[in-house]
């Protein structure tokens, strides 16, 4: 079916308003709507419109009971949700369960033999890795034998750095069999930021890999796991033992000698294990199931605390009404087990609905743009799960790729960042074949699973919104003073949820007022209330809601810059590059990219009397690299003679962001150095044409975004 008779006509008029400082002028297109292919609606698991009554406001919490009876309880719970200590909530509270039994154990008696994961490696001329249910049983069983071994006990945290490798939903498996709480960290993130979050999470075990394959290098990852436990030890925490998986068997990978009494081999280990069966362990609903790190406005990262039975319960639920998983289909979710994403939906989600989910070691386009589509082709994918980065670089290095391929999806997946209209129509037309509904999914690290999206076979698709508000989430637009915003009035504001949900983060680990200052203090009028109706959660990203209730995301409202999908907070940047000896002052902001959305650029001034050529540029991505990771590298760093300032001193990072991404500077006249910025923006723009490197004309919402970046 062509794109034109897809897209129903679109409305051409465009949505104006007027900008105060409590919302945020938005002006753009409404676009058309896509309906969803009638044979997707014919075997979808959510298609009777009954179940939107069953999630209605009136029914909450109680129609939560539909995700968690998903499950298998080892003690049915009293209380769905208890709201007695706000906004602390606990779900299915007295219930206990075991998270590693439920994506384990109960689909033994019916499908031991079907594939739980299959894992591709990144080389293409080695063969996939099947494990079965019982495999992964055998797997998870040994390795609990192992940390057992270790003296681990529930309630403990252990921090992994791993790869996309089989070996890490194992551990992260075996954590949960004994109700140990894992903390993954991303591992394109460097040893220093790994090790920052042992310390902070207190872990005393660090679990790694030798090397991985990344776009055909073979990458010493052990290295990182030395610097993780150095870094670890300046902040007060030693790390005892360090695990290390051998990405091939037997054999050492990576350059780094092993460190005598403190680091084994995780394959001598399982040797005294082989055959063990380990015991789950009947955990309670509220016990947390692991912490996933994730940035903020301060330095310090986020230790998002996941609890077991709401998390589980949200996303066996979401996988199942949204990623329309069923027990016959092979989803494929290109993201990285080191995100949020990879958690909920690669392997608990998935897993809990004994599904089979493939994993994927290396990057999407090696050794080229046709490998999602080998793959998918290959092993008959059908459900397809990946970013709005992964879809812009597939369209631009590989535009006529997919058509060369024979898979066919019936559902396709968009999440981390909004996704342009342009993009979404290629991802449907081209990718999908126009046989696949797209789901694109607003959701955050904090909220364990997806809460804006609509049900595929009920909503049509618009490109651009994420669609309504999930299931049994009731979601709202609040301006500063925390007044609903009308839909349809084509105003921003701040989204909330206006209830709590089971796959809400329970805490910030070891900073419980973090968490109620960040999420809840702006909305909360009555502090001692233990209504929930009196806690709205602030999630942080400005949108705007249509007539017909399809929210559009604007993006983040506080300094976080979201790289390909993964949020950066300004402060980590800035204090990376302020730890290099010559830097006075460091900015970090956010540009345009029209492959990852947004990338860093970095604004550095130095101390008096360090010459402006002295190489401080390579010092502060060497920093930054090290500090963060690869991922975070700055796409520009300049050197300028002064940052611009208010008259209490703080940078003004709109004014820059301005400047790096060529829109209005906006109003400065409050500045205590006016005269500074037209100097910078000579420097900056100039380069930037001399470079080839001015950005396209900004959309409506990123010039928005552009122009109030940076809180003053
Ligand atoms: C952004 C990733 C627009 C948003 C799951 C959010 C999105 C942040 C979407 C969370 C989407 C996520 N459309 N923007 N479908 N999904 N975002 O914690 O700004 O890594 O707050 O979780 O990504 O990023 P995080």
């Amino acid at each position: 079916m062509s794109e034109d008779v897809q897209g129903q006509a679109a409305d051409e008029a465009s949505e104006s308003s007027e900008s105060s400082e409590a919302t945020i002028a938005v002006h753009w297109r409404e676009e058309g709507y896509y309906p969803p292919p009638p044979k997707f609606i014919g075997q979808a698991n959510a298609s009777d419109p009954a179940i939107l009554d069953r999630f209605a406001e009136a029914n909450f919490p109680e129609c939560f009971r539909e995700y968690a009876d998903l499950l298998h309880w080892d003690e049915y719970w009293h209380t769905t949700l208890d709201t007695s200590n706000p906004p602390f909530w606990k779900w299915f509270s007295g219930g206990k369960l075991n998270a590693s039994y439920n994506c384990v154990d109960r689909h033994l008696a019916t499908d031991r033999n079907k594939a739980a994961l299959i894992w591709v490696p990144e080389p293409e001329d080695t063969g996939d890795t099947v494990i079965t249910y019982q495999e992964l049983y055998r797997r998870v069983n040994e390795f609990a034998a192992v940390l057992q071994d270790l003296g681990v006990e529930p309630g403990d945290r252990v921090t992994l750095h791993m790869p996309m490798v089989p070996e890490l939903p194992v551990t992260m498996l075996a954590c949960a069999r004994l109700g140990v709480v894992h903390s993954q960290v991303f591992a394109g993130f460097s040893g220093g930021a790994c090790g920052g979050r042992i310390a902070d999470s207190g872990s005393r075990i660090l679990i790694t890999m030798d090397a991985y394959y990344r776009s055909g290098d073979l990458l010493d990852h052990k290295v990182k796991a030395d610097e993780a436990v150095e870094a670890a030890r300046k902040e007060g925490q030693e790390v005892d033992k360090v695990l290390v998986w051998r990405r091939f068997g037997g054999q050492y990978s990576a350059k780094t000698p092993m460190v005598e009494g403190r680091d084994v081999f995780v394959d001598d280990l399982l040797a005294d294990h082989k055959g063990a069966v380990v015991e789950p362990v009947s955990m309670p609903a509220e016990a947390p199931l692991f912490l996933m790190y994730t940035s903020g406005t301060t330095g310090r990262p986020k230790g998002c605390q996941h609890s077991t039975g709401g998390y589980l319960s949200y996303v066996a639920g979401t996988s199942k009404y949204y990623q329309d998983i069923h027990p016959d289909d092979t989803y494929w979710c290109m993201a990285d087990i080191g995100w949020i994403t990879g958690h909920s939906y690669i392997v608990y989600g998935p897993l809990a609905l004994g599904t089979t989910s493939v994993l994927y070691e290396g990057t999407p386009n090696y050794p080229d743009a046709g490998r999602p589509w080998r793959i998918a082709e290959r092993l008959g994918v059908n459900i397809f799960h990946t970013s709005p980065t992964a879809i812009r670089m597939l369209r631009k290095v590989g535009p006529d790729e997919p058509a060369k391929y024979d898979y066919h999806f019936k559902h396709m997946t968009t999440v981390g960042e909004p996704i342009e209209p342009e993009v979404y129509r290629w991802y449907f037309t081209t990718v999908g074949k126009g046989e696949a509904v797209i789901v694109d999914t607003w959701w955050q690290t904090e909220t364990g699973g997806f809460i804006g999206t609509g049900l595929p076979a009920l909503f049509p698709m618009k490109p651009g919104s994420c669609g309504p508000a999930a299931l049994g989430i009731y979601l709202d637009i609040f301006d500063e003073n925390g007044d609903p915003i009308p839909k349809g009035s084509g105003k921003a504001g701040n989204i909330v949820s206006r209830a709590p949900w089971p796959g809400i983060f329970q805490t910030i680990w070891g900073q419980p007022e973090r968490f109620v200052s960040t999420y809840f203090e702006k909305y909360n009028k009555d502090k001692n209330s233990t209504d929930w109706h009196d806690w709205p959660y602030f999630a942080g990203d400005g949108a705007v809601q249509a007539e017909d209730g399809y929210f559009r995301i604007l993006g983040r409202v506080d300094d976080v810059i979201n790289v390909a999908g993964h949020r950066l907070g300004t402060k980590e940047l800035e204090s990376s590059a302020l730890a290099v000896e010559e830097v006075a002052e460091a900015a970090a902001v956010p540009v345009v990219d029209d492959v990852r959305g947004r990338a860093v650029e970095m604004y550095i001034s130095l101390k008096p009397g360090v010459p402006a050529d002295s190489g401080v540029e390579a010092k502060v991505t060497k920093a930054i690299e090290t500090d963060i990771g690869k991922i975070a590298r700055p796409k520009n760093i300049w050197i300028v003679p002064d940052m611009p300032k208010t008259r209490s001193g703080k940078i003004m990072r709109r004014v820059i962001a301005a400047t790096s991404n060529f829109a209005d500077i906006g109003d400065i006249t409050t500045l205590a150095n006016p005269e500074v910025v037209e100097q910078i923006r000579h420097q900056v723009q100039n380069t930037k044409h001399a470079k080839g490197e001015v950005p396209r004309e900004l959309t409506e919402a990123e010039e928005a975004e552009i122009k109030s970046f940076g809180s003053e």
